[in-house]
């Protein structure tokens, strides 16, 4: 039988380390849970919320509905080629342990993904990337429990509209699907993915080997990013923002220093890098602050609450727009905070 607890305390289940309180929260350790919380018409859509660890979201000080926690686990070989291999991982386990399995298996294609706080489920919702890789790149499908019909329902690839931190699962369908299990294909040749400028140059000019890339690029990681156990914060608080090639122009002429490449048929510029230009490296407004070596990231500078993260949010995201005429936007999610109780989801009916 899951266990329900009422009025509980949020603070283990965000890395942002915020003390919210939420009506429920269920801890999920097989599918069998869920068709138990919609039995008891707990998983209402816009009245619950799956998450996994937490890791790129920010409470507010009461959630008025479920909170269910993914704790399901399990890594299955689901088949095998010559060249690869299909593995089916549950949504519950922690995206870094796959990872670290699968360079010990010979089974390569996430290694630039290293120590990426979060779950595999969230991975999958959330289309995670790092130093050149995203976790859609080895998604081969998605498995989901239906919260409004209990069913099972799977999904290719090719049908999660996977886009830079992006997928159906935060769109049209948010709210809707649980994802419960994702299977990946993976290769069992390495084939370093070396794009990233930092990670060339820290290797040389010899080969390497998937576990040296991934020890290097979690030494770059947390040379750049608090780790999550030692200090609360979502990760980059801001997605990159792109640009069209004509808006790009004009930026480059007045600010010929700032970082972008070509990506999503414009240009993506560097957050990081427009705040900092807006003085707000290493400030902090209350309790939270911008992370001194990464201006992307805000941090709890002990003790913060949802309302103080949200007000350095909209701080820093005015001042970019009054200087350079750019709407930054959240990668991170705000939960619980006045207004969005019941805020209903009005997803297409598939
Ligand atoms: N920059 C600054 N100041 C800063 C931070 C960055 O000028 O304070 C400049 C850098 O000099 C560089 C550019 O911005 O020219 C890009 O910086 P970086 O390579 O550190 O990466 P990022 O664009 O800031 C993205 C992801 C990270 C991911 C890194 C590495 C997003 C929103 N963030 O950050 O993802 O680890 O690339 O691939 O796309 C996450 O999503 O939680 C996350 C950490």
């Amino acid at each position: 039988m899951v266990s329900v607890v009422p009025n509980a305390s949020l603070l283990v289940y965000n890395t942002f380390g915020i003390d919210c309180r939420a009506r429920n929260l269920a801890v999920v350790e097989c599918e069998g849970d869920l068709d138990e919380l919609l039995r008891n018409g707990l998983l209402h859509r816009g009245e619950y919320i799956a998450i996994g660890q937490g890791s790129n979201l920010v409470f507010g000080e009461w959630y008025d509905g479920t909170v269910v926690v993914m704790r399901n686990k399990g890594f299955q070989l689901v088949g095998e080629t010559e060249s690869s291999v299909s593995v089916k991982v549950a949504a519950g386990e922690i995206w870094d342990d796959f990872v670290k399995k699968s360079i010990a298996s010979g089974w390569y294609g996430i290694e630039n993904l290293v120590a990426i706080p979060g779950t595999v489920g969230a991975a999958a919702v959330q289309n995670i990337g790092a130093y050149g890789s995203e976790s859609s790149d080895v998604v081969e499908s998605v498995e989901t429990f239906d919260s409004e019909t209990g069913n099972t329902v799977k999904f290719l690839a090719g049908e999660c509209a996977y886009g830079y931190r992006n997928s159906r699962f935060k769109q049209s369908d948010k709210g809707r699907y649980v994802v419960t299990s994702v299977t990946f294909r993976l290769s069992k040749t390495f084939t370093p993915q070396l794009d990233y400028k930092p990670i060339a140059d820290a290797l040389g000019t010899g080969s390497t080997n998937a576990s040296t890339l991934a020890d290097t690029i979690e030494c770059i990681r947390w040379s750049k990013l608090p780790k999550p156990d030692e200090m609360g914060s979502a990760g980059s608080f801001f997605k990159n923002p792109v640009v069209s090639m004509g808006e790009y122009e004009v930026l480059k002429m007045q600010y010929p220093d700032m970082p972008a490449h070509a990506a999503h048929g414009g240009y993506k510029l560097a957050a990081g890098w427009l705040i900092e230009k807006c003085g707000w490296k290493g400030r902090s407004l209350g309790r939270c602050g911008v992370y001194e070596k990464q201006a992307l990231v805000l941090v709890n500078r002990c003790g913060c609450n949802g309302n103080e993260v949200r007000k350095l949010a909209e701080a820093i995201a005015g001042d970019v727009k009054q200087k350079y005429g750019i709407s930054l936007e959240y990668e991170a999610e705000f939960v619980g905070f006045e207004g969005d109780r019941y805020k209903k989801h009005d997803g297409h009916k598939r």
